[in-house]
């Protein structure tokens, strides 16, 4: 539904105020009898985790948009784009490949995403490259595989810490460098090593996101040398996320891959998720370590993964194929895509800073992660606002404004900051996403600007 214009930010009490009071309920089955028991195998004190908080604020903003209500998306990381028509195209020609295929990809994916990385300095055999449905389930498969404590920077992205709980290992929360992202510091995460090993459970890998993904963030190359030489002295595999790698909005700045300093001990994910926004077509690569690490870790990887997803999808991975060529065409598109990304999140930041929120100015991807603290007394006189989950609830119930709070990022729960996702304004309709992709000034599209303003409006509101 279009915004129905700055004007009823002025009176908030105009504003639907949707009765709900959870910010993000997950999509439980409402017709379970309540006559019955649950069965045993479901009852309480079974190991599980809620459905990710990403995924289930996105599923009550899409509630709220049905019912007609006014909603401000920015809780979910959705690159937000119509799927490329080359890309679509390849995929309705190879409807047809039924098979399943190799469990670790295709050659021809394999070998083209050893092309994408060769071509980005990191010399890859294509046999060192397994595809999965998507960088999640391939994380989920390499951690399964390593069955050791984890180090993940705080904030990371939420489902690492999840993921590492299903698979029954501990998740350990490291401070980041500070004013940058994605990356533990060095000396915290020799700290934590130290303590695990001490406890008896020590920790066997740390992961990086580079760039970050809830801070927007991009590690230096000093961090990631800093980080590697921890990896080094305490006998690390790195995990290195990269999905967002090639949405770095100045091209200026330096990328320095965890696997061009560390070879020998570090798997890179990426995917087309994000890049060619095609999330839901669940595809990615990891690539594994150089040396005897490399084949150990594969073999693993490749155990879970025929006892779980078999193969990636036959189709997908031809399609996959020809993005990891890069065709020029392709390359454009992402080009546009980063512009796009880095109009529409770095104006978002502004109208934080703008407010008075104290926010890093995001560098890549389509995140930022404002903090609320400046307006703590203001907000807890005011509205009773307490914690991160507070403030998110706030922002939906009176505003139509779905975030997400740092907690789910492992920020203590009192934390002010939240994640921001900029993905879903660029359009309610794939003509409107074109346009923002194609225009010289995405932020002058009417439904672009009136998204800034309304968001500049909530903030404005919160803090009268
Ligand atoms: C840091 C990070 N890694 C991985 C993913 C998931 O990627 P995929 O769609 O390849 O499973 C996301 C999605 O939000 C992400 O933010």
């Amino acid at each position: 539904m279009p915004w129905a214009g700055p004007a009823t930010l002025t009176e908030p009490t105009t504003l639907p105020l949707p009765k709900i009071k959870s910010p993000v309920r997950s999509a439980a089955p409402s017709t379970r009898p309540s006559s019955r028991p649950l069965p045993a195998a479901l009852a309480a004190g079974t190991a599980i985790v809620p459905v990710s908080a990403t995924l289930a604020a996105n599923e009550e903003l899409a509630a709220r948009r049905r019912r007609g209500e006014p909603v401000l998306a920015l809780a979910f990381g959705e690159a937000g784009l119509p799927v490329h028509p080359r890309l679509a195209a390849e995929l309705a020609a190879t409807a047809g490949f039924g098979a399943y295929g190799p469990v670790a990809g295709s050659q021809r994916l394999r070998a083209a995403a050893a092309g994408y990385w060769s071509r980005r300095g990191l010399q890859t055999d294509p046999d060192a490259v397994v595809a999965g449905p998507g960088s999640k389930a391939l994380l989920f498969g390499v951690l399964l595989g390593l069955g050791t404590d984890i180090a993940v920077p705080k904030p990371s992205w939420a489902s690492y810490a999840a993921q590492a709980t299903l698979t029954g290992v501990l998740p350990h929360f490291v401070r980041s460098v500070p004013g940058e992202g994605g990356i533990c510091d060095a000396a915290a995460l020799d700290a934590a090593c130290r303590a695990s090993r001490a406890a008896g459970r020590p920790i066997g890998a740390v992961l990086v996101t580079m760039p970050d993904n809830p801070t927007g963030r991009l590690a230096s190359p000093a961090a990631v040398r800093d980080l590697c030489a921890a990896a080094e002295r305490n006998d690390l595999i790195i995990i290195s996320d990269e999905i967002y790698r090639d949405l770095v909005y100045d091209p200026a700045t330096p990328f320095l891959s965890p696997a061009a300093v560390a070879p020998h001990r570090t798997v890179v994910t990426t995917a087309l998720s994000k890049n060619l926004a095609a999330g839901g077509w669940r595809i990615g690569v990891a690539r594994m370590p150089d040396g005897a690490a490399g084949p150990a870790l594969r073999r693993r990887l490749l155990g879970i993964a025929s006892e779980i997803w078999s193969a990636p999808a036959g189709p997908v991975q031809q399609a996959a194929a020809v993005a990891f060529d890069e065709p020029a065409d392709l390359t454009d598109r992402i080009t546009q895509s980063r512009s796009l990304h880095a109009a529409v999140c770095q104006s978002a930041a502004r109208v934080c800073a703008a407010a008075g929120l104290s926010v890093a100015r995001p560098q890549a991807a389509l995140y930022l992660y404002p903090d609320f603290e400046p307006w703590r007394a203001h907000l807890h006189g005011k509205y009773g606002v307490q914690t991160g989950a507070d403030l998110v609830e706030l922002l939906l119930n009176r505003y139509g404004t779905g975030t997400l709070p740092g907690s789910a990022f492992g920020e203590s729960a009192s934390a002010l900051r939240l994640r921001l996702a900029t993905g879903l304004l660029y359009g309610d309709t794939d003509d409107q996403r074109e346009q923002a992709l194609a225009a010289p000034d995405p932020l002058q599209l009417p439904w672009i600007n009136d998204a800034m303003t309304r968001f500049g409006d909530v903030l404005a509101d919160m803090a009268a």
